[in-house]
């Protein structure tokens, strides 16, 4: 197995979009403002996220491996990539509570409901998710 992550092109989108209604059954709304990251194992895509700007800040979403291909260490190599184009800038997540380590790994910390920013709250399961946020690094 020989896993390539990287930042996908304009002209790779298609096939991002094609990963996510095949994974998720459903459409993915891919906007030229959001950084979407893949990993791909001979050319083909077995994993993607985003990095959507909002509300002045940055969400990271819809982090997927193939149904496939889980627990063989993909999600943890596209994390790490995420965490690099993230960078010094704040990024907040809204996973699954059982997800909580698996984004610490990269500096997502659970916070107080209460700190939530309003503007993020319709993107946020708050019967199943959790809110974590990777502060700005100086
Ligand atoms: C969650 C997901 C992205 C993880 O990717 P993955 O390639 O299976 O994860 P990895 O094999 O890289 O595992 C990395 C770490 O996360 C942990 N982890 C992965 N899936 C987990 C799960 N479902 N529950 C708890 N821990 C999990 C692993 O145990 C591992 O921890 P370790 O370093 O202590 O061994 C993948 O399972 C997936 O696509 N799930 C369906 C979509 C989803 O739920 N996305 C997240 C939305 S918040």
């Amino acid at each position: 197995m020989s896993i390539a992550v990287s930042a996908v092109s304009t002209g790779e989108r298609g096939e991002v979009d094609a990963f996510y209604r095949r994974e998720l059954g459903r459409d993915v709304e891919l906007e030229a403002d959001q950084e979407v990251l893949t990993a791909r194992d001979g050319g083909v895509v077995v994993a993607a996220l985003r990095l959507c700007p909002e509300a002045g800040t940055l969400l990271l979403r819809t982090v997927v491996v193939a149904g496939g291909r889980r627990g063989q260490g993909i999600g943890r190599s596209l994390l790490l990539k995420a965490s690099k184009a993230i960078g010094s800038r704040e990024c907040w997540c809204f996973p699954w509570s059982y997800l909580e380590r698996f984004y610490g790994a990269i500096g997502f910390v659970r916070v107080a409901d209460a700190s939530v920013p309003m503007a993020l709250h319709h993107r946020w399961n708050q019967r199943e998710g959790i809110p974590t946020y990777r502060s700005a690094m100086p």
